[in-house]
């Protein structure tokens, strides 16, 4: 498959390793792509601008900071009609004593936020959840263990996610709807840990029952 990453790094560099080493071919993408011919040539993957990885890609991977996420959805737009979008962004900022903090309000969900961004699309969310540290150490493409959730509207696009989340090392749990794509966003009780598919279900079914 054709992947496009807008952002080339922590998360695009460790998924465009992951996938390129499943026979994917990937491209990275940065506002400065000549800064990263280096480190997508480690990963085996292509580079361009956003606006040339979103127009590869048959899917795109959307993996920028909260911050610059307008910038990336202003470049890929023209280029995303029709296609598949897995937005691993998490709406965070950074604070002035160096922790993060959720840039949404409490009852906004950041797929709704993103699918208003980016209408011509479809949206996913997908990769929130877990450090790329939890990732490069628990990825294993024989026997995989951790799970990654993700939530998506289109039962096409449900098949094509778990595919990838599979290639990448890691055990697909479906949360369902972008509706019910709560939990993908920080803070959550499934946020950062590394679980099994049991435990994570175990994890999100308990939430449903607290939250009514
Ligand atoms: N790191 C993690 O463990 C982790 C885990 C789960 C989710 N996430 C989420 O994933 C997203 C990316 O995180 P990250 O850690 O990979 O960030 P990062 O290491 O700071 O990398 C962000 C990348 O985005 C590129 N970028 C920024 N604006 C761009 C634009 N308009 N067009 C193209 N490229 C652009 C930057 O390159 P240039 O400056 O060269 O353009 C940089 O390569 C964030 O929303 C984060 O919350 C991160």
């Amino acid at each position: 498959m054709k992947i496009g990453i807008i952002g080339a790094g922590g998360i695009g560099q460790l998924y465009a390793r992951l996938w390129s080493a499943r026979g994917h071919d990937v491209m990275l993408s940065s506002r400065n792509p000549d800064k990263i011919i280096d480190a997508a040539a480690a990963v085996g993957a292509k580079t361009g601008t956003a606006a040339t990885a979103a127009a590869f890609g048959d899917v795109v991977v959307l993996a920028v900071n909260y911050w610059t996420v307008d910038q990336a959805i202003d470049a890929i737009t023209p280029h995303v009609e029709g296609k598949l979008i897995i937005d691993t962004t998490n709406p965070l900022q950074y604070n002035a004593n160096g922790g993060v903090e959720r840039v949404i309000a409490e009852d906004e969900l950041a797929a709704a936020i993103m699918t208003a961004k980016l209408p011509a699309a479809r949206i996913a969310k997908a990769f929130t959840t877990l450090w790329t540290g939890h990732v490069e150490k628990h990825s294993d493409v024989d026997a995989p263990t951790t799970a990654m959730p993700y939530a998506v509207d289109d039962d096409v696009d449900r098949q094509t996610i778990a595919g990838l989340i599979g290639d990448a090392g890691l055990v697909p749990v479906d949360l369902g709807t972008l509706a019910q794509s709560r939990l993908l966003d920080p803070p959550s009780p499934i946020w950062n840990v590394v679980l099994s598919a049991d435990e994570l279900r175990a994890r999100a079914s308990k939430s449903a029952r607290r939250n009514g």
